[in-house]
């Protein structure tokens, strides 16, 4: 050792002001990483970054436009890693879910391949079932892609995500639990084993710091989730008990009426239910193994309020 300090990682976070990018970004620079930023608009983001984010350098990234390797390619110049948290829950105009979720990560991956820089890919729970939604398909063909790639890369799979603050869905599934009536899809059985976002985070911080991604077989690939796994139902009523002891009203509704407002939900782009959910919260969302502890390296924070007292009904820990 000749006493020179060896040169910082630099990782590119790509959707880095979004809810999940974000506390990426956070948590790269608590391990003492140099983050930068993608955004579609990078002169508009101060708001949506934590206090310690703002100073990092942003890049504009439209996945619209970034369809070739040759594109990210010179994109890429000086980072050594990339986390993927990009998603969109509807298409706009060009911003289409194969091109957002599919070909621009394709390309992405192939231009890590030939330039042998590191990927991390966020993905979702819940793709490996025959779906109909054209964003869980498309989510689908992005892990598809990685896959056939040959890049340095991993896919991680969180379930829903939770925060005292910010998330669309989160927000949102905060909001609703606090209402003394819940109208719930009634085929919403399937479980969740939703995790605090601060964990994702660090856990995809802890991935950028890793030599290497992929194993022998391809892409590493993480399923993640927090320490419980329910219905929907269960969840919305452990949100709830952190700020009322008197249970809602549960009101289940037809699962072909649930369907038709997911539907009238995308088309006026409202609320975060749309098809794609519908179809995901009827099909179980948690790991089949969950890597969030082993990669946290201690017990991943607790997600609403704590499990009923001795005698009630206890969710089931997630596996
Ligand atoms: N939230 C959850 O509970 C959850 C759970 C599991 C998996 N996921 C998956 O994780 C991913 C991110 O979720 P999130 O909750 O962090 O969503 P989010 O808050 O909406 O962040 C997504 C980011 O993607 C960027 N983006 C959107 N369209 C883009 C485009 N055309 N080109 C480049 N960047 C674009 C946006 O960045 P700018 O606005 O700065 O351009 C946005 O900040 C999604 O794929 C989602 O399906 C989310």
């Amino acid at each position: 050792m000749d006493g020179t300090p060896l040169p910082r990682t630099t990782v590119l976070v790509l959707g880095g002001a979004g809810f999940i990018g974000r506390h990426a970004v956070a948590a790269l620079l608590a391990e003492g990483l140099d983050a930068h930023i993608g955004s579609r608009h990078p002169g508009r983001i101060d708001q949506r970054l934590p206090d310690q984010a703002r100073a990092c350098p942003r890049h504009q990234t439209r996945f619209e436009e970034l369809l070739s390797p040759e594109a990210w390619l010179a994109r890429l110049e000086g980072i050594d890693v990339v986390i993927n948290c990009v998603g969109i829950l509807r298409q706009r105009g060009r911003e289409t879910y194969d091109r957002v979720h599919h070909l621009a990560p394709a390309a992405l991956a192939e231009a890590c391949r030939r330039s042998g820089r590191r990927l991390v890919h966020v993905s979702a729970l819940g793709l490996e079932r025959p779906a109909r939604s054209r964003f869980l398909r498309s989510k689908r063909d992005g892990e598809a892609a990685l896959r056939a790639s040959g890049a340095d890369c991993c896919i991680v799979r969180p379930s829903l995500l939770d925060a005292e603050k910010g998330g669309y869905g989160a927000l949102w599934l905060r909001r609703v639990a606090r209402w003394p009536v819940h109208v719930l899809p009634a085929d919403a059985t399937g479980r969740i084993a939703a995790l605090d976002v601060r964990d994702l985070g660090e856990a995809l911080a802890k991935l950028a710091l890793r030599p290497a991604l992929a194993t022998r077989e391809g892409p590493a690939e993480f399923d993640l989730g927090g320490n419980h796994a329910m219905p929907l139902c269960d969840y919305l009523a452990s949100l709830r008990r952190m700020h009322d002891h008197r249970p809602a009203l549960v009101l289940p509704v037809p699962g072909w009426l649930a369907r038709l407002g997911s539907h009238a939900c995308d088309l006026l782009h409202v609320t975060p239910f749309s098809f794609g959910h519908w179809e995901l919260l009827r099909r179980d969302n948690c790991p089949r193994h969950n890597h969030l502890p082993a990669l946290l390296g201690r017990t991943p924070r607790p997600v609403g309020a704590s499990p009923r007292p001795s005698g009630a009904s206890q969710p089931a820990p997630a596996r």
